[in-house]
């Protein structure tokens, strides 16, 4: 009996803290709910005391029917949503915090009705030999409290705004810069027009998300100085949004949920329509909860043929994304046509997000001599011929190989990573032509290519220059807590996690150094939306071959790089780690242009979750 009224007090207070808990983030979320779970708290909090110094009986009964009027209001925002606040009359998604609150509740309610049939009840003889038998349920109670507060104190983000503009404390000598003005000016370039639905598709009998039903999405090739005009239908059951990894264009058209745009809703539409600068090979994908769409298939290659292309250089030009869901999706190598003697240029992207270390894939190319000529779009100057070596390739990264066939057999892509997060080990991302496929190399006995030092050094107006109008650190750490409502392996910029990270702020015609510094033993291929880093140093050495231009500079573990960048395409940009289980653990920040704002949020609100 004693033991009754113990754990009916304590399961009381308990609830009372995981409530005070959650109460911030509810105030944020309309103030209303605020005040509602602070006097629930309150009133538990008083109740449990009361209770505990004198146990009257019609305490007790008030007790019980306060706590079965909560958990009534639980019930009804659970089943259909509550009439009124920012989510009014849509069923309410439980997180941790809610559901422990609710746990204890239900206990109590127990407990409570238990203590009012039985009451009164004996005061115990020994309270010293029942206080010891308290102590394993007290424990758990205690765990359950410790679980509840912090993830009732590191819940989701309701409303972040990511913007520039009107941050407190700013000084606001400059004009306001609305993200609806950041879009293509209109313009008689060559219009390219598709059309993208995102959809779920049934593959092998495996579900999958598609853009127009295939894996990857279809192969989006268009000429330099075109303007692209790209509609997405949603036909997911969720948001989702296209970013154009890799791309210089209008801040606006950057497809990320909650800063560019909101999530496009399920059912809906939107149109991208973009010019675009540069020749190379890029890629598209969601960037709406995009650690869990991306992997699900929601990407594609957009190459961009320059200007004043031969035609006749290359007899192929062949384009190839390999990410998780095609192993599974394909489950066969892919195959090119290609002739003896012919020249190919080969383009190859990586999707793959299947582990935490972010170890990046490692391609070699057998059976012909070849150059790597681009990396992540980007020509390089003067580019070797190699034989087979281990090309690393982070998640993100683009290689532009180009190779002769030999007379007689195949020329094979192998990837020779060990594959620890997925149950398909495909070895083989390609064979070209006809005849005897060479045999997977032995690896133990290739170098591995080295960006640092490929091609010819000549100019380069970022990387040349001896002072930078704008030096930022960004210290990569990881380590266990609380965010997000869940107990994660956070992964830190600075010492933060996104969306609370310290902006880098820039100003139009600014140049700006990038040091990245990995204190972590996994890779991370850090990626910047909208402009080109020119890699500076690795390891703080000057990089000796030709200028490296990257969209996503791989840092390895314990390593250390250096990337520079013209300020020159004025936004919101969000600058990320491309393994997409460290973006969502906290490794993203922004490079925000003074004075832009814009009118979307991150969060819960409108359910954008970049
Ligand atoms: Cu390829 Cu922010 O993404
Ligand atoms: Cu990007
Ligand atoms: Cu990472």
């Amino acid at each position: 009996m004693w033991a009754l009224y113990f754990y009916t007090l304590l399961s009381l207070f308990a609830a009372a803290a995981i409530n005070f808990s959650v109460a911030p983030d509810r105030f944020m979320e309309y103030i209303p709910f605020g005040i509602f779970f602070v006097l629930v708290a309150v009133a538990q909090v008083i109740v449990a005391s009361l209770t505990l110094f004198r146990p009257y009986r019609r305490l007790i009964g008030f007790y019980f029917g306060g706590n079965a009027l909560v958990l009534i209001l639980w019930f009804v925002s659970l089943k259909v949503g509550l009439p009124v606040g920012p989510f009014a009359g849509r069923p309410e998604v439980l997180n941790v915090a809610d559901t422990l609150i609710i746990a204890l509740e239900v206990l109590s309610l127990l407990l409570s009705g238990l203590l009012l049939l039985r009451f009164p009840a004996a005061r115990p003889k020994k309270p010293r030999l029942m206080l010891l038998k308290t102590i394993p349920g007290t424990l758990l109670i205690a765990i359950v409290v410790f679980i509840g507060t912090q993830t009732g104190l590191h819940g989701l983000p309701f409303a972040v705004n990511m913007g520039a503009g009107g941050m407190p404390g700013m000084n606001m000598s400059f004009s306001e810069i609305p993200m609806s003005s950041l879009v293509e000016k209109p313009g008689n370039e060559p219009i390219k027009r598709f059309t993208l639905v995102a959809k779920e598709t049934r593959i092998h009998g495996q579900t999958f998300w598609t853009y127009n039903g295939q894996i990857p999405g279809p192969e989006l090739r268009v000429n330099q100085g075109d303007r692209v005009i790209i509609t997405l239908i949603n036909d997911l059951p969720v948001g989702t949004s296209i970013h154009w990894h890799g791309l210089r264009l209008p801040n606006a058209e950057d497809g990320v949920a909650g800063i560019t745009q909101n999530a496009v809703p399920a059912g809906s539409s939107y149109t991208y329509n973009f010019v675009v600068k540069d020749p190379g090979t890029y890629w598209y994908h969601s960037h709406q909860e995009t650690f869990r769409q991306v992997p699900l298939g929601l990407y594609g290659d957009l190459i961009v043929e320059p200007k004043n292309a031969n035609s006749n250089t290359y007899a192929h030009d062949y384009a190839l994304i390999e990410g998780d869901a095609n192993e599974s999706s394909r489950q066969s190598t892919s195959h090119f046509a290609a002739r003896p003697g012919e020249l190919i240029r080969l383009r190859l992207t990586s999707a793959f997000q299947e582990d935490m270390t972010g170890t990046p894939e490692q391609l070699v190319l057998s059976g012909a001599p070849y150059q790597v000529v681009a990396l992540d779009g980007h020509d390089i100057n003067g580019p070797q011929t190699l034989g087979p070596e281990l090309l690393p390739i982070g998640t993100g990264q683009r290689y532009d190989l180009v190779f002769r066939m030999p007379r007689s057999g195949q020329v094979a892509l192998f990837d020779l990573r060990p594959k620890t997060g997925s149950k398909f080990t495909l070895q083989t991302w390609a064979t070209l032509g006809e005849g005897a496929q060479p045999s997977v190399p032995d690896k133990s006995h290739l170098p591995t290519f080295d960006l640092a030092s490929y091609g010819v050094p000549t100019t380069d107006t970022v990387a040349d220059r001896a002072s930078y109008d704008v030096t930022t650190d960004l210290t990569i750490t990881n380590q266990v807590g609380f965010r997000d409502g869940m107990y994660q392996f956070l992964h830190m910029f600075n010492g933060k996690t996104s969306p609370y990270t310290d902006p880098i702020i820039v100003k139009e015609g600014q140049y700006v150094k990038l040091r990245f510094i990995n204190h972590t033993n996994e890779y991370h291929p850090i990626h910047l939306h909208g402009h080109v880093f020119s890699v500076l140093s690795k390891n703080g050495k000057r990089i000796t071959g030709s200028p490296i231009h990257l969209d996503s500079i791989l840092v390895g573990p314990g390593e250390t790089w250096e990337g520079a960048f013209l300020a020159d395409n004025p936004g919101l940009w969000m600058i990320h780690c491309h393994v997409l289980v460290h973006a969502f653990n906290g490794l993203s920040t922004m490079v925000d242009y003074e004075g832009v704002t814009t009118p979307y949020v991150i969060g819960t609100k409108d359910g954008n979750f970049p």
